[in-house]
Order: structure tokens, then sequence, then C-alpha cells
């Protein structure tokens, strides 16, 4: 088919009318795609190279130029970024790399990638407890899991919150150990006017459906080491040095183990033009997110039903849900209270996974913790949820009708 008839037949499907679907809803991502994303990954259609083209090096060198990190490579997801990360740690053109059994602490409030990577590269996981105000881990949570054979951690930066960064990297460097930032859902959030996902050895992202932005499926890890840099590159694409000597890309060169991890142009091209307008998406997310705190606040039934999770002193925040902790005296029936809010079309979720000890896979695995130790943790699995935070401005009548549907928490 020439050019003419593709963009005919992509018009074509542009003009397909929206339903008009007048019912309430508050999912956790309303629409994520504007006109001028679906243009741009349009354009990467029409052009017929889907893969590792121009726009996948030009999103990463925007991306790293941005965040303020020296290099940024772009991977099919979130949990690939984590796993090219420890997989890093262990190579052998690693200087100081990893050895099998040496540990690596992490929040048990975690999510499933964010630990796995650390046991597939032959690690052993240390879980940590977090803190009950910004739900991440924090240094008071890493000194007490410290032992001598700790040599990395794995911080969680949750919905668009951090810990105090600059500590734990401090406390990193002291140690020789070293950090890994799970930014996964904190794109854009600032931490003392420094990116997030910036502050570790390497920070990663995902850009699956309701982060702070979205190509469907899609990630990026950066780091500022040129020799970790090479390594990544290869482990991304077969152990190929293919993206490393320039001179050797016609070789079918193996240097190293590896994955296929790469992303494809149509999810870079979407990504990349989100990526532009993040400072929009994230201040409206932010003013909803300020709406939703005020109406209920404001509200006459309101007497402190729910508590909000603290951004971190001196965080500028890029939002992704909305998590709300009901009181203690309503953990029993929490089960109910959801149910009521999904079936008047609330969509609720777990704060990340809860924590994450509880999950089987932990069972059949034998992975070891200690329970006692993972308090805040247990108390957010037991009273946490989130819901949406969009991406336009709530009005008013939608921003009252979910203050309702969550003050009804009174009746249950
Ligand atoms: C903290 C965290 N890490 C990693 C991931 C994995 O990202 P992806 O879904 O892009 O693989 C997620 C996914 O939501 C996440 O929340």
């Amino acid at each position: 088919m020439n050019y003419n008839k593709k963009l005919q037949l992509i018009k074509k499907i542009f003009i397909q009318k929206k339903s008009k679907n007048k019912k309430f809803t508050y999912p956790l991502l309303t629409d994520g795609y504007s006109s001028s994303d679906l243009q741009e990954a349009s354009k990467v259609l029409l052009n017929g190279r889907l893969t590792m083209s121009n726009i996948t090096k030009k999103f990463e060198k925007y991306f790293a130029k941005k965040v303020g990190s020296k290099y940024a490579l772009m991977v099919n997801s979130g949990s690939s970024a984590n796993l090219l990360a420890l997989f890093c740690l262990i190579n052998p053109y690693k200087k100081n790399r990893l050895k099998k059994g040496d540990e690596c602490i992490v929040p048990s409030l975690c999510w499933s990638t964010s630990l796995w990577p650390i046991i597939q590269a032959g690690l052993s996981p240390v879980f940590a407890d977090v803190n009950l105000e910004t739900f991440t881990l924090d240094l008071k949570n890493i000194k007490k899991n410290i032992t001598k054979k700790t040599k990395a951690i794995m911080i969680l930066n949750v919905l668009g919150n951090c810990s105090e960064l600059d500590k734990i990297k401090k406390f990193c460097n002291k140690r020789n150990i070293y950090l890994i930032e799970d930014s996964c859902e904190a794109l854009g959030s600032k931490y003392k006017n420094k990116y997030l996902g910036t502050f570790g050895n390497f920070g990663t992202f995902s850009f699956y459906y309701s982060h702070q932005i979205t190509s469907g499926e899609g990630g990026m890890i950066v780091c500022n080491s040129k020799q970790d840099f090479n390594i990544l590159k290869s482990l991304r694409a077969h152990g190929w040095d293919r993206e490393i000597n320039k001179q050797n890309v016609k070789d079918f060169n193996f240097i190293n183990e590896g994955f296929n991890l790469r992303p494809l142009d149509l999810t870079a091209s979407i990504g990349f033009n989100q990526f532009k307008r993040l400072n929009k998406l994230k201040s409206t997310r932010a003013k909803n997110r300020d709406n939703l705190i005020k109406s209920l606040k404001l509200s006459k039934k309101w007497s402190n039903q729910f508590s909000f999770f603290n951004p971190q002193k001196n965080l500028d925040p890029s939002w992704f849900g909305f998590p709300l902790m009901i009181n203690k005296n309503k953990i029993k029936s929490k089960k109910n209270f959801l149910n009521f809010l999904n079936k008047n079309r609330i969509e609720t979720r777990p704060i990340i996974s809860g924590n994450f000890i509880n999950q089987p896979a932990i069972k059949k695995y034998k992975i070891k913790y200690k329970r006692g130790d993972l308090i805040n943790s247990q108390d957010i699995e037991d009273r946490g949820f989130f819901i949406g935070l969009p991406t336009e401005i709530l009005d008013r009548s939608k921003i009252n009708k979910i203050t309702n549907l969550l003050l009804n928490v009174n009746n249950f």
C-alpha cells in the first residue's frame, strides 16, 4: 500500500465517532492519549520502521537532558528497566560488580518487578519497612536492616513521593552501596530541585497505563556512568555490541549475555510527545488533588475519615493517583466500602501491591523475611487504597460526586 493510501486509512479511523457515555465513571485513567499523540504514532506507522530508528534515540537524548542525567536508554517497560539495572550490577564488564548472595534492601511495600530482578540476578533481598507519612523506604528503616553483606538498596519513589534521598545517597556513597531508584511511579517529581530517579546509580521509569505519562507500555533507565550505559545497551539487545561499536554495525558481534527489551518507535513517539507536556499534566493533577482534598475537608460530612499521604518536605511532586487511608476503626469494612465505590463506578486499587510478603509468590519461592518489622507496610495494605487523578481538570459536579461517594464510608 502506498503512503497516501495508508494516510487515508488512518484518517478514516480517526473520524470514527467517540461514544457519548454520559454515565458517571471515575476510572484510574481517562483517555490518556491526545490527538497529537495519535498523530505522532501515525507518522511512525506511515514511515514503516517500527523499531529503533531516530525517534527512540531522540527521545532518549531529550529525556536525559531534561531530567539531568548523562544517559537514558528506552526499554519496553519499567520492569525491564529494573531488570537491566540489576543485571548491570552483576555484569562481568562492571568494575566492583556484585556477586551471588550479596544483600539488596527493598521496601516490603513494593511492586513485583522491583523485587524479582534482585532475586533473578542472584542477590538476596532484605525486606525493610516504609515510612507511614510518605510510604517510602527511609534512612531509619535502611539502617535497621544494614549488614556487612548489604551491597545495594532498591528505593521506590511511591506515587510521586520520596524519602530524604540526599541523605540516603550520602549514606550509600560512604559505604560503597549501589542505589537504584525505582521511579516508575514518580516521573517529573523533584526533590530539592533535582528530579527523582537521578539520585541513585540508576533511575527507572515506567510509561504504563495511568502513570505520569503513558505510551501503553514503555520505560526508561538513566545513569551517569558511560561503562554502565554501554553494558545496559548490550543487555537490552541480545548482548550485541552494535549500539556500542559503531564501526562494527555490520558484524554480528555478541560481547555479553542479553535480553531483547527494545521498545517500539510507536511507543517512543507517544511517550516523547507526552513527555514534552509533562509539566502541564503534572500541574493539572496537582490541582485535581488539591480540589479533592479541599472538597472532602469542607464537606459537612467530614470528620477525618481519611488521611492522605504527605509529600516529603522539599518535594515538588508529580502525582500519579490519589491515595487514601481509611481510619483504623473502619479496617473491617474496607472491602465492602471498596466494593461500593466500584459498583458506583469509582475504580480503586491497592497502594502498589500492598505488603508484598503477603503475596503467594513469596511463599512459593520461600523468600525469607521478618514479618514483625513490617508494621507500616501492613498498615498501608490494611487501610490504604487509591483512586485515579486525571490529567484533565475535574469539574465541580464530578468532584461533588466523588466526595459524596467517598464520605459514604460513614455508613460502613
Ligand atoms: C514501583 C513500580 N515499579 C515497577 C513497575 C513496572 O512497570 P511496568 O508496568 O512498566 O513494567 C511498576 C508498575 O506499575 C511500579 O509501580
